[in-house]
């Protein structure tokens, strides 16, 4: 029998991927015009007409900044669509794919962050990632948290491509030097994903819980957009300048350090990092 997997988010940067991505399964991707997650009526009918094996969430509020005061749309969405989500996934008994944040750490750090690591996050988008956790983790046993960093994507509004507008307008830009993390491509997270959703509907064991996973090499935003301009090519004359998050204040504060361990993926679920920028090439 075919088995079918629900995408929410579909029109966003991993929702996307999802979407166009080969699978042995039915994908019923639905984007925010088709399902909007905090409304359970609709949920309710999707999940009726579908009956899905499995959901992907690949619906979140993701304006970091601008969270900072709409606080109630990012918990509307973040949390309680989750929350929405994990009720309809426990009432018909099917598990819950989610994705989180490098942004539910404070940054502290000294070295790579672990599934196992408090959270403590600085921000509001942060907080309402961290909530839908902690709420899923206390609502539904088959769920599986798939934190991931830094996205980019030929689609959708990322580093990637605002640097490839700025850098065609400006002469100089100043690029902030001292938060670490990981790039990782929407494509490489979507990929995962099905992965993780193939085992369980062919009837693999899956270990519920926490994961990370990100691509490697860790890098700083300066890094990442200095390898963004050599692999775009042509812009030579524009000058690129290492500056601190200091000199680059914004409304929500990012962690110094965001790098997500990823050992326990590849240790569980036979899942290794790729190289981002590989993924950057072909998004490039
Ligand atoms: N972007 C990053 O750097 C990053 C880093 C770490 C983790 N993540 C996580 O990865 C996941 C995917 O991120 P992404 O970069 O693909 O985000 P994205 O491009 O912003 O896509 C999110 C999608 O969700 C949709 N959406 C918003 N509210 C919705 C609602 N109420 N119901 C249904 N859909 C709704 C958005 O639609 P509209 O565009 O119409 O609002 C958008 O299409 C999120 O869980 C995010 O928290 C992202």
């Amino acid at each position: 029998m075919t088995k079918s997997i629900l995408i929410t988010g579909a029109g966003g940067q991993v929702g996307h991927e999802l979407a166009i991505a080969a699978s042995p399964h039915r994908l019923i991707a639905l984007d925010r015009r088709q399902l909007d997650i905090t409304d359970s009526t609709q949920l309710a009918a999707v999940i009726e007409a579908h009956r899905p094996h499995i959901v992907v969430n690949a619906a979140a509020y993701t304006q970091v900044d601008r969270a900072e005061h709409e606080i109630e749309t990012a918990f509307a969405v973040n949390r309680n669509g989750v929350a929405n989500l994990a009720e309809f996934c426990r009432q018909a008994k099917i598990p819950l794919l989610q994705l989180s944040t490098d942004y539910v750490f404070d940054g502290s750090k000294k070295g790579a962050y672990c599934e196992t690591d408090p959270i403590a996050p600085l921000g509001i988008y942060g907080a309402s990632k961290a909530e839908a956790e902690t709420l899923l983790q206390a609502s539904l046993e088959k769920h599986l948290i798939l934190r991931t960093s830094w996205v980019f994507s030929a689609s959708g509004s990322n580093f990637v491509k605002t640097m490839l507008r700025l850098g065609g307008e400006r002469e100089a830009l100043g690029i902030v030097d001292d938060q670490h993390g990981c790039p990782t491509s929407a494509r490489s997270i979507a990929e995962v994903l099905l992965q993780i959703a193939d085992r369980y509907l062919t009837n693999a064991t899956i270990e519920w819980g926490v994961y990370h996973y990100c691509n490697s090499p860790p890098t700083t935003w300066f890094g990442f957009a200095r390898e963004i301009f050599k692999q775009a090519g042509g812009y030579h004359d524009l000058e690129l300048k290492p500056i601190t998050t200091s000199e680059y204040p914004t409304p929500a504060q990012r962690p110094l350090n965001s790098i997500l361990d990823c050992s326990k993926i590849e240790t569980e679920l036979g899942i290794r990092p790729k190289s981002w920028a590989e993924e950057l090439t072909r998004v490039i």
